[in-house]
């Protein structure tokens, strides 16, 4: 079970990445005006946002039926001062949280803006905070693909 979710979590990342980046472009290139937000770029916007959603979930499974978050649990002091575990326990959840929070309060904040320029201006800036905390997060030390 752990595994199969493990290795789900690896997977959907490339498809955060790869959203995350269409919804990147597509917000620059609407930052000059002259195009409209609500047809391309709030709609990648929401494709990127559902994935993050989508691996935030997967990763709160991953938090309870992992072995490795189950054995820290066992003792959270001696977890703590292990910095390779630390990792999974409290640093990789807590940026990914922000990354989340980052993604979804910028397609509120983004929608609302006065004319479409800024509403682009506003997503980009969004989508490049909450994808630089995810890639902050991301274990990169650990297979880039997954091994079923
Ligand atoms: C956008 C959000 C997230 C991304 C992109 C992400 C990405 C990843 C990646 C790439 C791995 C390594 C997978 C592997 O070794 O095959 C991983 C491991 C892990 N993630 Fe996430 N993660 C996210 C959110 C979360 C959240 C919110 C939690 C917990 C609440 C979480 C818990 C874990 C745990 C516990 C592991 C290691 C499990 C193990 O080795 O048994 N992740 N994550």
């Amino acid at each position: 079970m752990s595994s199969i979710v493990l290795g789900l979590h690896n997977l959907v990342r490339w498809a955060v990445f790869l959203l995350a980046l269409v919804a990147l472009l597509r917000a620059l290139k609407g930052i000059n005006g002259g195009v409209d937000y609500a047809s391309n770029a709030k709609r990648s916007l929401s494709l990127y946002t559902m994935s993050v959603h989508l691996q935030f979930v997967l990763g709160l499974v991953l938090y309870g039926v992992s072995p490795l978050t189950r054995h820290a649990m066992g003792d959270m002091g001696a977890a703590m001062k292990d910095p390779g575990i630390r990792f999974f326990v409290v640093e990789h959840p807590m940026l990914m949280l922000l990354g989340v929070i980052a993604a979804t309060v910028t397609g509120i904040i983004a929608r609302r803006g006065p004319d479409d320029a800024v509403r682009h201006r506003r997503a980009a800036i969004g989508i490049a905070l909450s994808m630089g905390l995810i890639l902050a997060g991301i274990p990169w030390q650990r297979p880039l693909l997954p091994s079923f």
